[in-house]
């Protein structure tokens, strides 16, 4: 029997592309193989995500592409799972197109849906009736047991390639912001126990993995409790760090309130734990950070980020922020962009508001700041934004740093014929892209590298001649 082929698309966060790696390597076990081509594919898994209405519509745009690929291909099974899946259920299974949906407390029964709908002309469902059950109940519990399972089985995926791997510290999130579609599909926050964490980084490093992401919405909220002893991150970090023969450790997202301490203690004493923080402000405005429901102000942050400068004085702090929030006056996108002045991101995504059905913001705040203000606030902050990485990268340039060498960049045959080499890309432990020509071999290993030449989101540096 010919193999046969999965197309994947996978939208959103790292979190997102985990659980499409998983689906991918557990499908791998039983004999497909991954295509580019939707059109050569048996199965299309469509991961999806639903933070920003765009996204949305971008996988209904597929998905009536989809639709107009299964006219001459009936044997086509699509499969439409993520947090887009969770939200909108059998409205999804309704279109055409769709023959599986099944949310992110379900990624384990995928494969055996796809099975059954080989089978079948039936169409198959899967998603929590309720999302929002607590985390000490029966039915949260069985999903995280079988989640555990299902990403220690299968985490032997293609990110294996680059030597670097990322693992769930903790899933969902409890904050409730109030924009945010997240807690909705995504469910209560569950840390999972360091022992599956310490084992899952433990085979992943004897593989050849360099560098462990450890992922969550609100990572810096990991606590596990065991009888007496309860583990937080800061933990967490030092004992991944501790196995042997793992390069760098990693961790997003974090969340400014509650931010505890010692995971800087631990960044500053500790040199496998990156000096990088992902810390999102959303906002420099009291007001606005208040109708967010943020948990914090302006001065708090600030004052938590010359922290994390004091006791980790190399680190590199990257940032989100929506514009446009229900009611953002130019006053409080003026104080969004002093906070920005102050805390000199490393780089910063800027996101235009966007109303998600069913969350606070939504259902009581009018979206009443037009798209065009939103796209000059979006402009306007990205472009201060990158004045400043541009200005605070010149620091590098003459510098020796250390890189984690991802593989070959975007442009690989740029230079390749004055230096003999291809232009490789890799990250410094404070996540700077650093573009440089070498041989290919360095893929996966660190490399020291001297900066010749610096751009806001991009380092360049002298072309490597050898793996030596
Ligand atoms: N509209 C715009 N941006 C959003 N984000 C989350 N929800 C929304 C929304 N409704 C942004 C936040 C978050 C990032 C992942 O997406 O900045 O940090
Ligand atoms: Fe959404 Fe806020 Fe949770 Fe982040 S912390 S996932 S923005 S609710």
């Amino acid at each position: 029997m010919p193999t046969r082929k999965i197309h994947l698309k996978s939208f959103g966060c790292q979190m997102n592309k985990l659980d499409s790696s998983l689906v991918v390597g557990a499908l791998g076990e039983q004999g497909y193989e991954l295509t580019d081509t939707p059109e050569a594919a048996d199965v299309i898994v469509v991961n999806t995500c639903s933070v920003r209405e765009n996204a949305e519509n971008r996988v209904f745009s597929n998905l009536g592409h989809f639709k107009y690929l299964k006219k001459s291909n009936p044997n086509l099974r699509v499969a439409v799972i993520g947090c887009m899946a969770q939200r909108l259920g059998d409205e999804l299974l309704a279109h055409e197109a769709v023959d599986i949906v099944a949310g992110p407390a379900q990624l384990h029964e995928v494969p055996a849906l796809i099975a059954e709908a080989m089978g079948d002309h039936d169409k198959h469902l899967s998603v929590s009736e309720k999302i929002r059950q607590p985390a000490a109940s029966q039915q949260v519990i069985t999903d995280s047991h079988k989640l555990d399972d299902f990403e220690l089985a299968h985490d032997t995926d293609a990110n294996h390639i680059k030597s670097q791997a990322f693992i769930r510290a903790m899933r969902g999130c409890n904050n409730f912001c109030t924009y945010c579609i997240v807690p909705f599909v995504r469910g209560p926050e569950v840390s999972r126990p360091p022992e599956a964490i310490l084992k899952q980084a433990k085979k992943l490093v004897d593989q050849g993995i360099q560098q462990v992401t450890l992922l969550g919405q609100t990572v810096n909220s990991y606590q596990y409790k065991a009888g007496e002893k309860s583990y937080r991150l800061a933990d967490l970090l030092g004992q991944v760090s501790d196995i042997g023969g793992i390069g760098w450790v990693r961790f997003i997202t974090s969340h400014p309130g509650r931010f505890d301490t010692s995971i800087l203690q631990v960044m500053a004493s500790n040199p496998k734990v990156c000096p990088y923080l992902h810390i999102p402000a959303q906002s420099g405005s009291d007001r606005i950070l208040k109708a967010m429901n943020r948990g914090y102000t302006a001065a708090e942050y600030i004052d938590l980020m010359d922290t994390a400068r004091a006791i980790v004085p190399d680190i590199a702090i990257a940032g989100d922020f929506i514009v446009g929030f229900p009611g953002e006056t130019d006053e409080d996108f003026e104080a969004t962009v002093d906070l920005v002045r102050r805390v000199r991101y490393k780089n910063a995504f800027v996101f235009k508001y966007s109303p998600r059905p069913d969350t606070h913001s939504e259902k009581k705040l009018e979206d009443n700041v037009g798209d065009e203000i939103k796209q000059q606030r979006n402009a306007k902050l990205l472009e201060v934004i990158s004045e400043i990485s541009a200005e605070d990268n010149e620091r590098f340039l003459g510098k020796e740093v250390e890189v984690l060498v991802e593989g070959l960049s975007k442009k690989p045959h740029l230079n390749q014929e004055k230096s003999g080499h291809p232009q490789l890309i890799g990250r410094t432990a404070g996540d700077y892209i650093v573009v440089f020509n070498g041989p290919k071999s360095l893929t996966g290993r660190f490399a020291n590298v001297k900066i010749t030449q610096t751009a806001p989101l991009t380092l360049f540096a002298a072309p490597r001649p050898s793996t030596a």
